[in-house]
């Protein structure tokens, strides 16, 4: 369902009006970043979307790194599209800037290097096996529901030193999240919330050497960290790691699915995944954070004012041939896919979880090919994929011979 139009600020030239709602994007044939690479290849290098409260869109490589890059010019605190309802609270460290998201951001980084990078990482795999070989003799399996969304779930319950027993929990709750009626949806996410708030309250009363711990014992600017703010913290750590390394990974499997030549030399020389991931990352950008302008800023001559929303879809960067040959194409012998792609964004608020989700992708790829190396789509029961904030695979049916 589109949203209304929102009036057509007196600086944006008509020419870089687009109707483009960031959440009805169709895909094309079953493919979403088709679909956002035909609007890239129609579409000035900026455009100004009506929808959703009224935006900008970088089309361009040049222009995602621009907005990316510079931290005082397009700033986080306060910017989403569409626009967070009045007095809700920002999202932590996401929505935040200088000082504050600094210190914010410090209470995750441990976690995800080092020792609990490595545990979470052989938990994930040891359940990626698990799952696997127990798919493997049903010659069929919807990949999201049955594979993809519970990685990053044990991912998570590994960085705050919760128990695997949770995660059928979650998961249930995580599959809910992804149906289509709001009111349904916000019942589910409310569930994940107490969820949290419940684990917080634990270790508050009760702190170990977890992120959950970490964060709850954080000081910011000289002051205790509130509990909103401690339960946001770690709502956003749950859900920043969720529908985005369960979509990544079934973008990538259905693009497996329908690529033979490429599967079978991913078969052949294993060695590949782990040295080419970000070759297939890039391809399959899902994330799409917001900035807001701080001032008035001109970008090859286009103005735009202080408090103009930005809404940056990183897959586009993957897809621009001004910045990669042949870019729908993974092309495993690209002479490097360098470390300036910008599936993980760049700048202060770079992925902390980009570490993980690589590694997620080489797990999911090494242990999923080496037991099931030929799979397909299922010709009645197309893939659905979802256009937002996160381009997100909902159900992917695939299918196997045993
Ligand atoms: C394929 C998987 C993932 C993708 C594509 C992805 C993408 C991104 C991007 C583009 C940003 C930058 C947002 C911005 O500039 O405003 C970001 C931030 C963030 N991601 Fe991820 N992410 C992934 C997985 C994860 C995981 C596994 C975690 C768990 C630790 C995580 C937690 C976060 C958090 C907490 C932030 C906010 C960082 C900040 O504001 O400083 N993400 N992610």
């Amino acid at each position: 369902m589109q949203t209304t139009l929102a009036p057509i600020p007196a600086h944006v030239p008509q020419a870089l009006v687009r109707d483009v709602d960031i959440f009805a994007i169709q895909a094309i044939d079953p493919d979403l970043h088709i679909a956002l690479k035909q609007l890239q290849d129609e579409s000035p290098s900026l455009i100004y979307s009506p929808r959703n409260g009224g935006h900008w869109i970088p089309m361009r490589a040049h222009v995602i790194e621009r907005v990316l890059s510079d931290q005082e010019a397009f700033i986080s605190g306060g910017a989403w599209v569409p626009p967070n309802p009045p007095g809700s609270l920002p999202l932590i460290p996401i929505q935040s800037d200088g000082q504050l998201h600094r210190a914010y951001r410090s209470f995750i980084m441990p976690y995800v290097l080092g020792k609990p990078l490595k545990d979470a990482i052989d938990r994930a795999r040891a359940l990626a096996i698990e799952l696997v070989e127990g798919l493997r003799d049903k010659g069929a399996c919807d990949f999201t529901r049955d594979f993809a969304q519970h990685l990053p779930i044990e991912v998570f319950l590994s960085l705050v030193d919760l128990p695997s027993e949770d995660r059928l929990f979650l998961s249930e709750l995580a599959e809910v999240v992804r149906m289509p009626d709001p009111a349904t949806r916000m019942e589910a996410y409310g569930r994940m919330y107490a969820y949290i708030a419940e684990k917080v309250d634990e270790r508050i009363a009760n702190p170990g050497s977890d992120m959950i711990s970490r964060i709850a014992n954080g000081e910011v600017l000289g002051r205790p960290m509130t509990r909103d703010e401690i339960v946001g913290e770690c709502a956003q750590v749950l859900f920043g790691g969720l529908d985005t390394v369960a979509s990544m990974m079934g973008f990538i499997a259905a693009h497996m699915a329908a690529n033979t030549p490429l599967r079978r030399r991913l078969c052949a020389e294993p060695q590949l995944i782990s040295q080419r991931i970000d070759e297939i990352i890039r391809r399959f950008g899902v994330a799409g954070p917001a900035r807001q302008a701080a001032a008035d800023v001109e970008f090859d001559g286009i103005q735009v004012k202080a408090g103009d929303p930005i809404f940056i879809a990183t897959a586009l960067h993957g897809l621009d041939e001004r910045r990669w040959t042949d870019p729908l194409v993974i092309d495993l012998d690209r002479s490097a896919t360098g470390p300036d792609f910008q599936t993980f964004g760049s700048g202060p608020h770079r992925c902390p979880g980009a570490a993980l989700a690589r590694n997620e992708m080489i797990l999911f790829l090494e242990e999923w090919l080496k037991r099931i190396p030929d799979f397909a789509l299922v010709p009645d029961k197309p893939m659905i994929s979802g256009s937002g904030s996160v381009m997100g695979v909902l159900s992917l049916p695939l299918q196997w011979e045993v």
